[in-house]
């Protein structure tokens, strides 16, 4: 048998009272891959990586990380101590605190056995900007400084799966080349990585393998070079052309 997967999904099913928003998905991702999941706006995209992390409770379906079920276990567990980063939509920096608050919030929450001044060492090398509004509060970034400062959380406590629901969402397209620039670089690092987008190019020349997701259900998959070349892909599925 094939060794199970860091991130295994099998047959899951949400729902919003009677809307069906994710419908039977089964998905994996291996340790050190970087996994695509597109599909156009209202697909299930969010609603399935909020699921994966218990923000949303399952009607059915097994969710296993590293070997463990992950039914059950609160969200904030799973992000401290089994290391399932989500950085959702609207991108949940804490406004009202300093851009340092919200480092040391994210070393406090998963220590990565070295000290906060080692770690924002590291971050202020990545991010220069953000070493200039570091007693700045986070609500007054720009976009993109905040899209920036929930990317730097990730490197302050690094997971071992980080989940990105829509990383270049209201981004310019420069600000989209630097976030996944920076993404590119997690990559090479070895950190494994889940993330959803309707900016689907984007996603497929990113990812190692990517899903297509359409009305909660998993129409097509492959790898992110597969899809990119397959034209009827987009006209079929994506609402793109
Ligand atoms: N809180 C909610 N209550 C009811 N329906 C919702 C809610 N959130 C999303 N939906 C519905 O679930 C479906 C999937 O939404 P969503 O997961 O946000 O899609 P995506 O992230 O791909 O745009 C859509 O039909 C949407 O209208
Ligand atoms: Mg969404």
């Amino acid at each position: 048998m094939a060794e199970p997967s860091f991130l295994d999904v099998q047959d899951l099913h949400v729902s919003y009272g009677p809307i069906k928003a994710v419908r039977g998905v089964s998905l994996q991702v291996a340790e050190g891959e970087a996994v695509a999941i597109v599909g156009a706006n209202g697909a299930g995209k969010s609603t399935l990586l909020r699921a994966l992390c218990n923000l949303l409770p399952r009607a059915s379906g097994k969710v296993m990380f590293a070997g463990r079920s992950t039914a059950g276990v609160p969200t904030h567990l799973l992000a401290g101590r089994e290391g399932m980063l989500l950085v959702p939509e609207d991108r949940a920096v804490l406004r009202s605190l300093t851009v340092l608050e919200n480092l040391r919030l994210s070393h406090d929450t998963r220590p990565a056995g070295r000290s906060f001044a080692a770690a924002n060492e590291e971050v202020f090398a990545h991010f220069p900007r953000l070493r200039t509004r570091a007693g700045q509060a986070a609500g007054n970034l720009s976009g993109g400084e905040q899209q920036m400062l929930t990317l730097a959380r990730a490197l302050v406590s690094p997971p071992r799966i980080l989940l990105l629901d829509e990383p270049s969402l209201g981004l310019s397209p420069r600000l989209v080349r630097e976030v996944y620039a920076i993404l590119r670089d997690f990559r090479a690092r070895g950190m494994t990585i889940l993330l959803v987008e309707q900016n689907v190019r984007t996603a497929l020349r990113f990812a190692h393998r990517a899903y297509v997701l359409r009305q909660g259900t998993i129409v097509q998959h492959g790898s992110g070079e597969a899809l990119l070349a397959d034209d009827g892909l987009f006209r079929q599925y994506l609402g793109v052309h």
